[in-house]
């Protein structure tokens, strides 16, 4: 009897734990143990958002021809921005294996940023790209836009998803230009 009796208020007080956890969405500390998101980290986020969002529904990445379309543009943007005579020197020392660490990055990074199903886990474009030969310059980055420009023509994408790829590009400017 004593024993049916604790084991009911054993029950209750679980069934009012998870009514109280459920009702404010508590979560367990050790949900809460990895570290804030950085601002420059949040902003990168907000701008992914951004583009993922838009209107009629009909997402960039869906309009890119998905993570195919996608990709095939990255792969033209990898050939023509290892090939440039004012950034391809950044690349030479890349071992095959980083320099495909580095194109899968890149279709993941520009897939999530489309609101497509990828999540991007590399490093942030500050911290990738700070100190780079003394820091970037704006006519480096010119150069890895127009790389992409070049293989959003070659893949025939069209004029409106062009302007918003190349918006993406142009949002991470301040965070990799130094000089
Ligand atoms: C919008 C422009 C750019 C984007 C989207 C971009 C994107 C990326 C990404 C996603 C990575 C991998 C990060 C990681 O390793 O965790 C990376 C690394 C790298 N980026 Fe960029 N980047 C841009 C501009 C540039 C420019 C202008 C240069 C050189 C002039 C450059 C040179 C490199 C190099 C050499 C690496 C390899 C670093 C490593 O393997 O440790 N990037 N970039």
């Amino acid at each position: 009897m004593k024993l049916s009796k604790s084991l009911a208020m054993l029950l209750t007080l679980i069934c009012m734990t998870v009514i109280v956890v459920t009702t404010f969405r508590l979560s367990p500390s050790f949900a809460r143990s990895t570290p804030m998101m950085s601002a420059q980290e949040s902003a990168e986020k907000v701008t992914t958002d951004l583009i993922a969002q838009v209107p009629g529904g009909n997402s960039l990445y869906t309009r890119l021809g998905g993570y195919n379309g996608i990709a095939a543009v990255i792969d033209d943007s990898a050939t023509f921005i290892f090939a440039d005579q004012l950034i391809g020197k950044y690349f030479i020392g890349l071992s095959t294996n980083s320099k495909q660490r580095l194109r899968q990055l890149l279709v993941d990074q520009f897939c999530q940023a489309a609101g497509g199903p990828c999540v991007y886990t590399g490093r942030t474009m500050k911290l990738s790209h700070t100190g780079m030969d003394g820091g970037l310059t704006n006519n480096e980055f010119n150069a890895f836009a127009n790389g992409v420009s070049q293989a959003l023509d070659k893949n025939r994408v069209n004029q409106p998803e062009k302007v918003e790829v190349l918006a993406f590009v142009n949002s991470l400017r301040s965070r990799i230009v130094e000089k």
